[in-house]
């Protein structure tokens, strides 16, 4: 029998490092929030990973790209340019408290490495704390602070820094884990991997106020929950917490490979010249797409957008074998009665493409951020048809 799902399998099996669970579709084409995968067309609430925030052939970001292409293609930050200053306004002009400078990078892990690196050197200290079932991205130190790494993929002999991991939502864990020689806390406050677990309130308040109490430096990753998908500009906004550090990849370029790291100005003053640096970070392709992004969000409420498509799928369930919602916007997870992998397998024969995560009863809903009420009734409509056990 084939062991390949599409024909381009087997066309990537050929030569590509075959480290990917691929899904069994192959999308010859995409517009709105429709991916055409031959004759079939699916409803797409998986977004590639939560990237696709603006949907498929989005008229304005592709009118940016095309005009940024054809002016000046790239120029590496040796060169200053109005575009690369024009996004790092916009994304100021969005971030919550007291960020006010940006680095721009062009991965979410690369940008969670900066802010790690960044909080050892300022404070002098070799741990860092981490919560128990995070994500952060496959590079040293991201890896280091990404839960359960070690036994599956780290592969590296040391980790940069001392790792601690608090147990989630365990306020009374947090005094043990953050200490005057922690350099930092890096925390999803909804973590997207795990299944969009959005974290308990208090738990996020003990953790911000045991920062202040240990010079302990805050970053916030928001590399899946930034740029408008919780139905806020960040998660970090419906917490009211004021991250030191902020990082952000995904939805910033819909599609575009980009990243930014945010910092304060009181972090932002030990940084100098020569301290980071990137080839790619800030170009000006990226950046041209960064502030469409940020605009569109923005004027078309995409915002108010993801909180009331949250609560119209919230207020319907439970509905066949989705029990309850968790996590914020349009970054959500679907509690289920039967293993998710199955749900998930279903709705795709139903023609909606939906997300795994970490956790075994939980599916993910990551969609464009221009999907509309219609499409929630019709993910309601192809879950009552499912058997609930
Ligand atoms: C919360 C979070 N942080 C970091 C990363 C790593 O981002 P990248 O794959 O762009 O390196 C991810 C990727 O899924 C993520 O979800």
């Amino acid at each position: 029998m084939n062991q390949f799902a599409t024909k381009a399998q087997a066309q990537e099996a050929r030569h590509l490092l075959q480290v990917y669970g691929q899904l069994p579709i192959e999308p010859t084409a995409a517009k709105g929030v429709y991916l055409q995968c031959g004759e079939q067309q699916i409803l797409d609430l998986y977004g590639g990973h939560a990237v696709a925030a603006l949907g498929y052939s989005h008229p304005e970001l592709l009118a940016a790209l095309q005009a940024q292409a054809t002016t000046l293609f790239f120029q590496s930050n040796a060169v200053a340019l109005p575009v690369r200053a024009q996004a790092a306004d916009a994304l100021i002009d969005m971030a919550p408290g007291k960020l006010d400078r940006v680095f721009f990078a062009n991965s979410g892990a690369e940008a969670n490495e900066n802010a790690l690196r960044i909080a050892c050197r300022l404070t002098g200290r070799r741990r860092v704390a981490a919560i128990e079932k995070g994500f952060h991205g496959r590079t040293a130190g991201a890896g280091a602070v990404t839960w359960g790494s070690a036994d599956r993929w780290y592969g590296f002999p040391d980790t940069p820094f001392d790792v601690d991991f608090i147990p989630r939502d365990d306020a009374a864990a947090v005094a043990r884990g953050i200490t005057e020689e922690t350099a930092a806390v890096i925390l999803e406050l909804v973590q997207g991997v795990a299944g969009a677990y959005d974290l308990a309130p208090d738990f996020v308040t003990a953790i911000a106020a045991r920062c202040q109490a240990t010079g302990t430096l805050l970053i916030v990753d928001e590399v899946q929950s930034g740029i408008g998908r919780c139905g806020a500009p960040f998660a970090a906004d419906i917490y009211g917490v004021a991250p030191d550090l902020l990082t952000t990849a995904k939805s910033l370029g819909a599609g575009f490979p980009c990243s930014a790291l945010l910092l304060s100005g009181e972090v932002a003053a030990a940084v100098g010249p020569g301290d980071l640096g990137t080839t790619f970070g800030g170009g000006p392709l990226a950046c041209a797409l960064i502030s469409t992004v940020i605009e569109v969000i923005k004027r078309d409420e995409l915002m108010a957008r993801a909180a009331a498509l949250h609560a119209q799928l919230a207020a319907a369930l439970p509905v066949g074998p989705a029990i309850a919602l968790q996590g914020k916007g349009l970054l959500a997870g679907v509690r289920c009665s039967r293993p998710a992998r199955e749900i998930q397998s279903e709705l795709l024969t139903a023609g909606i493409l939906v997300g795994s995560s970490a956790d075994p009863q939980v599916f993910r809903l990551l969609p464009p951020l221009v999907l509309e009420s219609e499409h929630i009734e019709q993910l309601l409509a192809a879950l009552a048809k499912l058997p609930a056990a």
